[in-house]
């Protein structure tokens, strides 16, 4: 008798795992399906915004010295309708694993609150939707060691699926530890005034300890810390500032803030970094990168494309930033003068030029998606 009640006991979980997993299965929205979904779906944006789109504009104040009209020429690119770019790789991707490599200080704390949230929300409508967890610290330097990466790679597939990885990780290439692509998105900002936030919030309490600085140290303007680090080094009036700061030892503007760091974020762990090598790794496994600059696009974009997306419209995103504190996105902090931006513009100038590389992927995309542009400048 006993016997009988067990193996009962067995054959009803049985028949419930599967009867979970079939809807499970049901639920879970391919892209394909989505992308249905929204074509059928009226935009929230009228048509009378559709014709802001303008490619040729000037987008960028801190920039103008930058040929727009040669950049977009030399930006040979092509997206379908879906925003896929030619260059991206679909083939030996895993699509339930997405990961936001999150490059510091361009509005990544909001993005990771807006995809949590959205993702609770689903989850108490008992929607289909993204495990999501913030990773941090996320290691760094001990990822250089291929076992290392071959690791952590090893512990972010053992997350259930579907799974959206936050945290900050610079571009790690699974396939080069012998996993499936997972698929990448990120958001960047405009490199000066990201360098400005970096640099500001690199003196806040809580890091001044950790950069061993003094207490005028952290109050210093940066106006002055430029001042200082040009006049110690001897590099005032410098051509090529990258050059002539290249292996001196920089005793004033003690922040990790004044460097140039889009180019080896997307560059990853490999022996090459380079903005080719960065452009590259955007090009075959970033689904979309979007831009601070255009923020509410961005999320527009990444509601669009990501699959299988919270289970719902495009606008989800945007709807969940409306009601969070939009605590660190735009926030207000003194510019340096001219003077000082002219540095940083020298120093920046490799990531300039990919962030004017993936500003036009942006807007190419949005283009291609028939996404319209308000927010922009
Ligand atoms: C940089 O930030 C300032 C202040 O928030 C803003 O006025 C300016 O438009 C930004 N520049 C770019 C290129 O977005
Ligand atoms: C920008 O570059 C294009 C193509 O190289 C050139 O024809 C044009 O004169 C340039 N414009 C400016 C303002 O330098
Ligand atoms: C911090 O600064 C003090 C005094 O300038 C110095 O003695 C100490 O070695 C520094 N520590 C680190 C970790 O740089
Ligand atoms: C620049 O450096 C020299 C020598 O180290 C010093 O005498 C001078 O006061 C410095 N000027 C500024 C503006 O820091």
């Amino acid at each position: 008798m006993v016997k009988v009640s067990k193996l009962f006991g067995v054959v009803v979980l049985i028949w419930i795992s599967v009867s979970l997993w079939r809807s499970y299965k049901n639920n879970y929205i391919s892209k394909q399906q989505l992308m249905e979904q929204l074509k059928r779906k009226t935009s929230f944006i009228s048509n009378k915004d559709r014709n802001k789109i303008h490619l040729n504009q000037q987008i960028n104040s801190n920039n103008q010295d930058i040929n727009s009209t040669q950049k977009q020429e030399t930006f040979q690119y092509v997206c379908d309708k879906t925003g896929t770019f030619n260059g991206y790789e679909k083939t030996n991707r895993v699509e339930d694993l997405v990961i936001y490599s999150e490059m510091p200080k361009c509005g990544s704390g909001t993005l990771v609150d807006i995809f949590q949230q959205t993702a609770r929300r689903a989850t108490r409508k008992h929607l289909p939707t993204y495990h999501t967890g913030y990773t941090y610290p996320v290691p760094h330097e001990e990822l250089y060691q291929w076992n290392k990466r071959l690791n952590y790679a090893n512990g972010i597939f053992e997350e259930t699926p579907p799974y959206l990885f936050l945290g900050h990780l610079r571009f790690l290439d699974f396939k080069e530890v012998g996993h499936k692509q997972p698929v990448f998105i990120d958001l960047v900002r405009d490199p000066i005034n990201r360098t400005i936030s970096a640099y500001h919030y690199g003196r806040k309490p809580q890091f001044n300890e950790r950069a061993n600085m003094t207490k005028a140290e952290t109050k210093m303007s940066m106006d002055e810390c430029f001042e200082r680090l040009l006049n110690e080094t001897g590099c005032v009036g410098a051509r090529d500032l990258n050059k002539c700061l290249h292996g001196k030892k920089l005793t004033a503007c003690k922040s990790s803030g004044i460097v140039e760091r889009m180019t080896t974020w997307f560059s990853g762990y490999g022996s090459e970094v380079s903005v080719n090598k960065a452009k590259s790794n955007i090009d075959k496994y970033y689904l979309i990168i979007g831009v601070t600059e255009y923020y509410t696009e961005s999320l527009v974009a990444f509601g669009t494309l990501i699959p299988p997306v919270f289970n719902m419209n495009p606008t989800t995103l945007v709807e969940t930033y409306k009601t969070i504190s939009n605590r660190n996105v735009g926030r207000n902090v003194k510019q340096p003068s001219a003077k000082t931006k002219a540095i940083l513009r020298n120093i920046l100038s490799e990531e300039y030029e990919l962030y004017q590389f993936i500003l036009q992927r942006f807007l190419k995309q949005m283009k291609c998606m028939e996404i319209p542009l308000r927010s922009g400048k």
